[in-house]
């Protein structure tokens, strides 16, 4: 490694300069120990030090650190086992609940694929019309595309430290991806691996997360930390942003309706709402219970929304028409965590993304019963869902870097 010195030089002027104001928080929050001042050092710098304070067991800081190393994150190489020794010895992981798995009439099997980088942090899945699934390789900064049939994995590099997170196919088979560190829309096109870069007008619009194209060909995306989203019009490249009218509300997950209207859900808040097309006008609609954060949303096939409500480990039904909300408390209880979820052969399939070991869930919305399968592996964690053109789930893995296929007999 040529950038060892160099990286040592760094970490040492690092360790010696005055910490900033973050740093410094760290400095007395954090338990004593060998590698705490790389920690302080460090790992404050593109988000809170206390994410940390999630805990994972040591086969997952392993992971985290292999990704934050992807993610040029400056850790002297000396430091590296020191560092991750600290972190396992006083993060470890927060107990969590039991998967409940329910028996059903429905046969389904999961089918699990290793990524080919090791810490890509695989975020969302995508399943195009020609039979591949696709995943961004978020701290990879790598788009990957998996042959289900023969295994095989073709990686494609896009800028280091894009971050790409959400992704979707156009009508001509490009790839559009939010990049969600450098705050841009990405194209690939997957025949020459170019990828054509989309930056933001406005610099507060940060964190561009989840991405959708409406039956126009226009691009439509959240924008989390910003809170706001955005549309993209490929002709031109023109980007226009609109902020929610709720603060702080965190436009999560997104999808377009039958009728051309995207609809997202607010993780920071207990809302849906949607986004007139042409004048860009957001209207909310709240949920009944202040302590809901739905994470991401299937849409029925007469619209109906379905969500994750990822805080009180509930599924969630709600009629934007009528306003007829029902929800049902998730299998794996109150602490299961729903996340990715998709509406398909006449059911929603969801993930339990705190459940361990992770699970599948099928809720039948006619007989409104559930049934749930145990991830092979584990599956931690589904952020995300497609369906491939044959109607079945698929997931992306982040944490085992993983994606999968559910097969439904
Ligand atoms: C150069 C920017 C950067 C630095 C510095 C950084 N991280 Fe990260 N980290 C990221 C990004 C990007 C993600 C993934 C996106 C997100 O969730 O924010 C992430 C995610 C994480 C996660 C969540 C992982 C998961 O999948 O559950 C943990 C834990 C974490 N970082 C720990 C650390 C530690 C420990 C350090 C110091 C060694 C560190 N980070 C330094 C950019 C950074």
């Amino acid at each position: 490694m040529t950038n060892k010195p160099l990286l040592s030089v760094i970490a040492a002027a690092l360790l010696c300069a005055p910490l900033p104001a973050r740093a410094q928080q760290a400095q007395q929050d954090f338990p004593e120990g060998p590698g705490k001042p790389t920690f302080v050092a460090v790992c404050g710098a593109c988000h809170e030090a206390n994410r940390v304070r999630a805990g994972y067991t040591p086969e997952g800081w392993r992971t985290v650190i292999r990704m934050m190393l992807n993610f040029e994150v400056p850790i002297p190489e000396d430091q590296v086992g020191t560092l991750t020794d600290y972190l396992i010895k006083n993060f470890p992981e927060r107990p969590r609940p039991a998967a409940v798995v329910i028996e059903g009439p429905v046969q389904a099997s999961i089918k699990q694929w290793q990524v080919s980088t090791p810490g890509s942090r695989p975020h969302d899945p995508l399943a195009t019309k020609d039979g591949a699934i696709w995943y961004t390789g978020q701290l990879s900064s790598k788009l990957g595309r998996l042959d289900p049939k023969t295994g095989e994995i073709k990686e494609y590099p896009v800028r280091m430290q894009t971050a790409p997170h959400g992704l979707v196919e156009d009508k001509d088979g490009n790839i559009w991806f939010t990049g969600n560190h450098l705050s841009l829309i990405g194209k690939l096109d997957p025949k020459t691996g170019n990828v054509t870069e989309y930056k933001m007008p406005d610099p507060k619009a940060k964190d561009p997360h989840t991405i959708a194209i409406d039956q126009n060909g226009i691009v439509w995306f959240t924008a989390q930390n910003a809170n706001m989203v955005g549309r993209l019009d490929p002709k031109s490249g023109e980007v226009k942003l609109v902020t929610s009218p709720t603060p702080n509300s965190r436009p999560y997950g997104l999808m377009i309706n039958s009728k051309g209207i995207p609809v997202f859900v607010e993780f920071g808040s207990n809302k849906i709402a949607t986004i007139d097309p042409n004048t860009m006008a957001i209207k909310e609609y709240t949920l009944p219970n202040a302590a809901s954060r739905p994470r991401r949303l299937a849409l029925g096939p007469d619209d109906v929304v379905w969500y994750a409500d990822f805080s009180r480990g509930y599924l969630g039904r709600l009629d934007l028409a009528t306003g007829a909300h029902k929800e049902w408390q998730s299998p794996s209880g109150p602490q299961s965590a729903p996340y990715g979820i998709v509406f398909t052969k006449g059911a929603l399939w969801y993930n339990e993304s705190f459940a361990k070991p992770n699970t599948i869930v099928r809720f039948d919305p006619k007989t409104e019963k559930f049934q749930s399968w145990a991830i092979p592996g584990g599956g931690d964690i589904v952020r995300n869902m497609d369906v491939t053109p044959d109607g079945n789930p698929v997931t992306a893995n982040s944490l085992m870097n993983q994606v999968g296929l559910v097969e439904v007999k």
